[in-house]
């Protein structure tokens, strides 16, 4: 048994054309739209766009990556609404969901940590200009709180957008560095949630096109960011990925690269990305026809193996995308060494709902032995091993 519903998604070139229309047809008055400076000039357009159809809009553009939860509250002092609008990457949308949420409570954002969030009564428009988080079709929230040290999640369906507007040409002035690592996050979204125990025959379909896709154009959108197939076809899998694990989550994969990244301090899609062909080979024997379908997903030839080498090939894989990406694939390129492996396996656990969700049961003394493995690029099947 299971449920599938998606946010109302609109994808395509110049979609965000179309976006003082959406508005007009929710009954949108008084427009608030959240970017970052990265996007500021796209955002100004937009909101030219939108006060020119008799529409109330002004624009707030102070969000830096991976805010801080304070951020939500300089937003709502400074701007009034009906309705939020989100240009730009993940962590802005995340601020525009917080903030269409709590809005008009009359409460600090702060307040809701561990607690229900109180239902949104303003509108929620999210409009991408990374192909990676899928934060547009999500019910969740990330913040850090008052330092790198912790980040909360927050997990509500008022965090659902009304609509989410996939433009692929707002990716094209994406530098090379955003461009991978909001590209692998999107890939590890979609091979997580394949692998995740929560998957379901849905979300699997999702998942594996999005891989399929997401592997190719990534390449491409890298080797050319001017290269605006390989932009739409990025942001479709990012689009899939996401909704794909809005469903069925991610799991070890994305734990170890938040307990690492507080060592490093790398981009989330970067610090995920770098440490899931270690993950691939643990999960490999949990589930091995999945992970014989990644290595196949990610060009592995795996016709005549045997199911088990099959699946370890998923992890040579990831590897070799790495390496076209110019992203190492060991912890020590990333400055971390043998003095981290504790703090690193106490952070996995402290991601219980990522553990929950793994294929294959996490164990402290197998995390200890994955860790290290992750350091030093020791992978079954590497020929430099
Ligand atoms: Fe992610």
């Amino acid at each position: 048994m299971f449920e599938f519903s998606c946010v109302r998604v609109i994808f395509g070139c110049d979609t965000i054309n179309r976006l003082p229309d959406e508005i007009r047809k929710s009954g949108g008055k008084r427009v608030a739209i959240v970017c970052g400076k990265a996007v500021k000039s796209t955002a100004e357009r937009i909101c030219n766009l939108i006060n020119e159809s008799d529409i109330a809009c002004e624009l707030w553009s102070e969000i830096k990556a991976e805010p801080e939860i304070d951020v939500v509250d300089s937003f709502l002092d400074s701007c009034r609404f009906d309705t939020v609008v989100g240009i730009g990457g993940g962590s802005t949308l995340d601020v525009a969901k917080l903030s269409a949420a709590v809005g008009n409570s009359g409460k600090k954002a702060s307040d809701f940590l561990r607690k229900p969030l109180p239902g949104r009564n303003a509108g929620l428009i999210l409009c991408p200009t990374t192909a990676g988080t899928g934060s547009e079709v999500t019910k969740l929230a990330v913040f850090r709180l008052g330092d790198r040290d912790v980040k909360h999640v927050f997990d509500d369906p008022s965090l659902y957008a009304d609509v989410a507007i996939v433009d692929p040409k707002l990716t094209l002035s994406a530098p090379p560095a955003v461009t991978t690592s909001s590209g692998l996050d999107a890939i590890c979204h979609a091979v997580e949630a394949y692998t995740s125990l929560l998957s379901n025959p849905l979300s699997d379909m999702l998942a594996e096109k999005a891989i399929e896709k997401g592997v190719r154009a990534l390449r491409e959108a890298y080797a050319s960011g001017k290269n605006l197939e390989a932009r739409i076809e990025m942001s479709y899998a990012a689009l899939l990925a996401g909704i794909a694990f809005d469903k069925a989550g991610t799991s070890l994969g994305h734990a170890l690269g938040y307990a690492h990244a507080f060592i490093h301090g790398s981009p989330h899609g970067k610090s995920v990305g770098m440490t899931q062909p270690y993950v691939l080979q643990y999960n490999a024997i949990a589930n091995m026809e999945k992970h014989a379908r990644i290595a196949a997903l990610l060009g592995e030839r795996v016709d005549s193996l045997a199911p088990r080498d099959a699946a370890f090939l998923a992890g040579i894989g990831f590897v070799k995308l790495l390496d076209d990406l110019d992203i190492p694939a060991n912890l020590i390129d990333a400055g971390v060494g043998e003095d981290d492996v504790g703090e690193i396996v106490k952070r996995i656990f402290m991601s219980e709902k990522h553990i929950s969700r793994n294929p294959r049961a996490v164990r402290k003394e197998e995390m200890y032995e994955l860790v290290r493995k992750a350091i030093h690029g020791e992978l079954y099947g590497l020929k430099n091993n």
